[in-house]
C-alpha cells in the first residue's frame, strides 16, 4: 500500500499494519497508505471485516508533527478518518502502547477498538498549542459523557486502558493483541455496522454551565489558549450535527496551528528530546548502575534517594548521626507515601522500595556504590571534607558527583584521584518531583561519565540539561541576573506587587518577590556573601535584599520578607515593615522612585535573562540556546507556551531584545553589559534557533 502501510489476511479478516518507527506518527506515507488501503478492501470481496495494528512499541502516537511547519500534504488524517468510518466492513483498531491524539482520532473512526490492559489513549494536542483536528473533540463526546471529553481534550492527560473501557471509549481489553483482534473481528462481522450519531450529542449541561467550565478551564490554562478552545470545540459536539462540528474542529485547529504559542510549544516538545543528546556525548556510553550511595539526608538528599530509589536502584543514605539518618529514611517514606496517596505506587511497592533504603552514619555506606551523591550544605569546605572521605571509602572506579547549585565542583575536589570521575548533578528541590537536572561537567570529567549521569536522570523520568561550570550553572546563573534587574527595578520606583504580577501575567506561576520569598532568603544572602570578593566594584548593588534578612525576615518560614504571611498561609500580603524599610532605603541611596511601566518590567527582565545566557553560550556553558530553554521551562516555571526565553527573544526579534539591553546597559554600564553574542545576532536580526 506504502511504504509504511502493508495489508495481510488471517483468512476473511485483513490485518492493516502501520509500521512508521519510531512510535508509527501519521505522516504522509501513512496517511496515503491508509487512504489507499480502505477502498481496497471495501472492494475485496473476499475480506469481511479489518484489523488496525500497529508493528514496535505503539500504537500511532498521533499526527507527524514535524510536518505541521510545512502545508497541510493530501490525503488529510480527518478525511481518512471519515473514509474509515464510512466503510461498511467493520474496523476494529487494536491498541498498545499509546494511542494519541490522531492515532486515537484513528482508532475512533474505526467501529470497534480493543486494547492490552498496559494501553493509554489521550489527545495531547493542547500541551502542542492546538486542539484535535480528526475528529476527536467531535467524536469523543459521542462516545463518551461530556465530562469525560472535556478533561480528555482540555487537559491532555492520557489514561489507562481500563479507564478508557470504563468511558466507552474501548471496547474489549485483549490479552494477545493480534490474535485476540483478529478473533473480536470475526464474532462482530456480521453484525450491522455500528456508526456514531451524526446528531448533536446530549447532554445535561446548559449554557451557564458551559460558561463556568470555559472560565475554569481559563484560569487553570494561566495564558494559554489551547486548552480553552479545546473546551469550545467540545462544546460544539453538543450543539451542532457531527459534519459541521467537524468543519468548526478543523477551523480551530488550523487556526491554532499558526499561532506563536503552538510553535513555541512544538519547540519545547522537540527542545525537550533533543536535550538529551547533546555533541559532547556523542558516542559514549553510559555504565551500569545499581547502588547510589548519598551523602546528606535532609530536603534534597530524601529527595534524590527517592528519585533513585523509584528508578530501581539499591540506595544507602549516609549521615552524621544515626539520629539524622532515621530522620532521613523517615523523608523518604513521607515521599514514597505520598506518591502511594496520589495514585503512583501501590502500597506493596512502597514497601519495595524502602526494603532497598539503607540509612547509616558511617562512610563505609560508600562501599560498592558504583555512584556517590553528594548533597551536604552549601560550602566548600563542607563538600571538601565529604569528597575526601568518599575517596578513600568508594572504589576507585566509582562516580562521585555534587549536587552543589552554585560552587565550582573543582574547587572542592581537586584532591580526588582520578577526576575524571566527578560531575555534578544538580537535582531542583523537591528533587523527587522535579524533572530537571543539571549535569555539570567539569574540564576533566570523562564523557562516559556524564552519559552515565545522562541515563540516571532518564531512569529516574527526569530530563538532563549539560552544564559547563559557572557560578550557578545554566539556571541559577540566569536566575541570578534576573534577580538583579528585579532588586535594581524595586529600588527604583515598582513594588513587589508591580513586579510580581506583572511577571505573572507574562506566564510566570509565581514573581520573583513571591518566590524569593517561598524559596527562603538566606541561601540568596550566603551567596551574595561568598560573591562579594570577585563582585566588580562598579556593579550597582541593592541593599535591600541583606537588610531583610538583618532583620530577622527569612520569607515566608518567618511570616516576613518581601511580603507578611499570615499563620499556615502562603499568600503573600503587602508588608507595611518591608515598605518602610524600602522607602527608608531609597532615602539612604537618593533614589527619587519613578514611575515604572508593566511593559519595562517584563522587557527589562526578558533582556538581561537572554543578554547572561548569551554569554553563557558564548563561554560554551551551553552547547545550544534550546539547552537554556528546557532549563527554564522545567526548572523556574517559565511558561512552556511561550518556549522559554530564547525562543520567546526570537518571537519578539532578537533586534527588539538587543535595543532593550543596549538600554539597560546605557542607563547603568556599571552593573550591565551587552553580551557580543546578543550584539551580533541582534544586528542582524538573526534568531537564536540558528544556533540550535
Ligand atoms: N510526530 C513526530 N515525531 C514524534 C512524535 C510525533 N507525533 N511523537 C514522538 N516523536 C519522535 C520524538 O521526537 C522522538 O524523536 P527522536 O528520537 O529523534 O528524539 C521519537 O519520536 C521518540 O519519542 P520519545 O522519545 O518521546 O519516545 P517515548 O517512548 O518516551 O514516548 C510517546 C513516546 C509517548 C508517543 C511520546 O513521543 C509522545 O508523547 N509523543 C507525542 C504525542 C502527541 O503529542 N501526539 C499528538 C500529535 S498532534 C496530532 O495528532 C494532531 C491531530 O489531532 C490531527
Amino acid at each position: 500500500m506504502s511504504e509504511t502501510v502493508s495489508v495481510s489476511k488471517d483468512g476473511e479478516i485483513a490485518i492493516v499494519t502501520v509500521d512508521n518507527p519510531p512510535v508509527n506518527a501519521v505522516g504522509l506515507s501513512v496517511r496515503q497508505g491508509l487512504w489507499d488501503a480502505i477502498p481496497a478492501l471495501e472492494a475485496d470481496d473476499s475480506v469481511r471485516a479489518a484489523v488496525l495494528i500497529c508493528a514496535g512499541r505503539t500504537f500511532i502516537a498521533g499526527a507527524d508533527i514535524r510536518e505541521f511547519d510545512g502545508g497541510a500534504l493530501d490525503p488529510w488524517l480527518p478525511e481518512i478518518v471519515d473514509r474509515m468510518h464510512a466503510s461498511t466492513k467493520p474496523w476494529v483498531a487494536a491498541i498498545h502502547g499509546t494511542a494519541l491524539g490522531g492515532g486515537l482520532e484513528t482508532a475512533l473512526g474505526a467501529h470497534y477498538r480493543v486494547a492490552l490492559a498496559s494501553a493509554k489513549v489521550g489527545l495531547p494536542e493542547v500541551a502542542l498549542g492546538i486542539i484535535p483536528g480528526a475528529g476527536g473533540t467531535q467524536r469523543t463526546p459521542r462516545l463518551t459523557c461530556a465530562a469525560a471529553a472535556v478533561k480528555l481534550v482540555t487537559s491532555g492527560a492520557p489514561i489507562s486502558a481500563a479507564e478508557a473501557q470504563d468511558a466507552g471509549l474501548i471496547d474489549r481489553i485483549v490479552d494477545d493483541l493480534l490474535p485476540d483482534a483478529v478473533a473480536f473481528a470475526r464474532s462482530i462481522m456480521d453484525q450491522p455496522v455500528p456508526r456514531l450519531d451524526p446528531a448533536p450529542a446530549p447532554t445535561d449541561l446548559t449554557p451557564a454551565d458551559w460558561d463556568e467550565l470555559r472560565q475554569t478551564v481559563q484560569k487553570k490554562a494561566k495564558g494559554q489558549l489551547s486548552p480553552v478552545r479545546g473546551l469550545d470545540a467540545v462544546r460544539i459536539a453538543f450543539e451542532l450535527p457531527l459534519s459541521e462540528g467537524m468543519d468548526r474542529e478543523r477551523d480551530i485547529f488550523l487556526e491554532l496551528k499558526e499561532t506563536d504559542q503552538s510553535k513555541a510549544l512544538r519547540h519545547a516538545f522537540f527542545a525537550e528530546r533533543a536535550v538529551a543528546k547533546p555533541a559532547a556525548l556523542k558516542g559514549a556510553k553510559p555504565r551500569q548502575l545499581e547502588r547510589v550511595a548519598i551523602v546528606g539526608g535532609g530536603l534534597m538528599g530524601s529527595g534524590i534517594a527517592t528519585a533513585a530509589l523509584t528508578a530501581g536502584l539499591i540506595v544507602t543514605i549516609i549521615e552524621q548521626t544515626m539520629d539524622a539518618a532515621e530522620q532521613a529514611k523517615g523523608r523518604v517514606a513521607a515521599n514514597l507515601e505520598s506518591g502511594v496517596r496520589k495514585g503512583r505506587m501501590s502500597e506493596d511497592q512502597r514497601d519495595a522500595l524502602l526494603g532497598k533504603l539503607r540509612v547509616t552514619n558511617s562512610y563505609h555506606g560508600a562501599d560498592g556504590a558504583d555512584l556517590c551523591i553528594e548533597a551536604v550544605f552549601e560550602d566548600a569546605d563542607t563538600k571538601r571534607a565529604v569528597f575526601e572521605q568518599l575517596a578513600q571509602i568508594a572504589g576507585p572506579d566509582a562516580i562521585l558527583a555534587t549536587n552543589t547549585s552554585y560552587i565550582d565542583p573543582v574547587s572542592f575536589t581537586d584532591a580526588v584521584p582520578n577526576p575524571g570521575r566527578v560531575m555534578g548533578l544538580h537535582f531542583f528541590s523537591p528533587a523527587h518531583i522535579m524533572r530537571l537536572v543539571e549535569v555539570v561537567r567539569t574540564p576533566q570529567t570523562e564523557p562516559e561519565v556524564l552519559a552515565t549521569g545522562f541515563a540516571l536522570a532518564k531512569k529516574m523520568r527526569k530530563v538532563a540539561v549539560l552544564s559547563g561550570v559557572c557560578d550557578g550553572f545554566i539556571g541559577n546563573r540566569i536566575l541570578g541576573a534576573y534577580g538583579r534587574m528585579a532588586g535594581y527595578l524595586l529600588e527604583d520606583g515598582a513594588s513587589p506587587q508591580q513586579i510580581d504580577a506583572a511577571m505573572k501575567r507574562f506566564g510566570m506561576p509565581m514573581g520573583p518577590f513571591e518566590m524569593f520569598d517561598m524559596a527562603g532568603l538566606q541561601i540568596g544572602y550566603a551567596n551574595r556573601k561568598r560573591e562579594a570578593a570577585t563582585r566588580p566594584a562598579d556593579q550597582r548593588y541593592s541593599r535591600v535584599p541583606d537588610l531583610i534578612v538583618e532583620q530577622g525576615w527569612l520569607g515566608q518560614k518567618t511570616k516576613q520578607g518581601y511580603y507578611r504571611y499570615e499563620d499556615g498561609s502562603r499568600t503573600a500580603i503587602p508588608s507595611e515593615e518591608f515598605n518602610a524599610l524600602l522607602e527608608a532605603e531609597r532615602g539612604a541611596r537618593n533614589i527619587t522612585p519613578r514611575d515604572i511601566s508593566d511593559e519595562e518590567i517584563v522587557a527589562s527582565l526578558h533582556a538581561v535573562q537572554v543578554n547572561e545566557a548569551a554569554m553563557i553560550l558564548a563561554e560554551g556553558v551551553a552547547e545550544r540556546p534550546l539547552d537554556i530553554d528546557i532549563v527554564k521551562l522545567m526548572g523556574y516555571g517559565y511558561p512552556r507556551w511561550r518556549g522559554g526565553p530564547m525562543m520567546e527573544a526570537d518571537r519578539l526579534g532578537t533586534d527588539r531584545v538587543l535595543a532593550t539591553m543596549q538600554q539597560i546597559a546605557e542607563t547603568d554600564p556599571g552593573s550591565w553589559s551587552v553580551a557580543p553574542l546578543l550584539s551580533r545576532l541582534g544586528a542582524e536580526a538573526t534568531p537564536f534557533s540558528s544556533l540550535n
